[in-house]
């Protein structure tokens, strides 16, 4: 029989994000604070992806101001980690700011993680940081979302 694979980009909960960001993300601490300010606002939004039991195995959340989103809690259970499911995240988030009107997406980077986002479009932006959080180096790393019209510029007569 073919094993079931992980299913498309999920809206979840943030309680479901929960495991993975204390196992992923806070070293398994027991006492990490996993619920984050913003996650339940209503512009916020975490996107999931299942495997074939159910079971969450990629998380983040979309922070969503009036133009800007932030991106926190990117995390892929450590046995699938180079599989692709970030990058489905990611595509997926990326999709549903574009079209919600959002003109920039960003997020505080771990330096580990910087080419997970730039293979993704995303620029570094300032200098190296360390979050309270953590106590990891991070970036901030930032996408803009241009419309068509952005994307293909007109040319201004005579400039050919
Ligand atoms: C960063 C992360 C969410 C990416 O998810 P993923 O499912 O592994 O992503 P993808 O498979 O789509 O992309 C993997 C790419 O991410 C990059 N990457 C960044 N950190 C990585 C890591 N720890 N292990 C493997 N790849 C990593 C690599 O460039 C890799 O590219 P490659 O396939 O050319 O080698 C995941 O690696 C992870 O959970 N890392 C630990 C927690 C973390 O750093 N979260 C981000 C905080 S800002």
């Amino acid at each position: 029989m073919t094993p079931i694979g992980p299913s498309d980009p999920v809206e979840i909960t943030a309680a479901e994000t929960y495991a993975l960001r204390q196992r992923v993300l806070r070293n398994n601490q027991a006492a990490a604070h996993l619920q984050w300010d913003g996650d339940n606002d209503p512009g916020t939004f975490h996107l999931g992806i299942r495997d074939g039991s159910g079971s969450i195995v990629a998380v983040s959340t979309w922070l969503s101001g009036p133009s800007a989103t932030q991106i926190r809690g990117m995390a892929t259970d450590p046995a699938l980690i180079g599989g692709g499911l970030g990058s489905r995240l990611l595509t997926a988030g990326i999709e549903r700011c574009r079209s919600s009107g959002s003109t920039v997406v960003w997020a505080n980077a771990r330096v580990t993680a910087i080419s997970f986002y730039e293979r993704a479009g995303f620029t570094v932006v300032g200098a190296e940081f360390e979050t309270p959080d953590t106590g990891l180096p991070h970036k901030v790393v930032r996408l803009t979302l241009g419309r068509d019209v952005d994307r293909f510029p007109s040319v201004a007569p005579g400039t050919l």
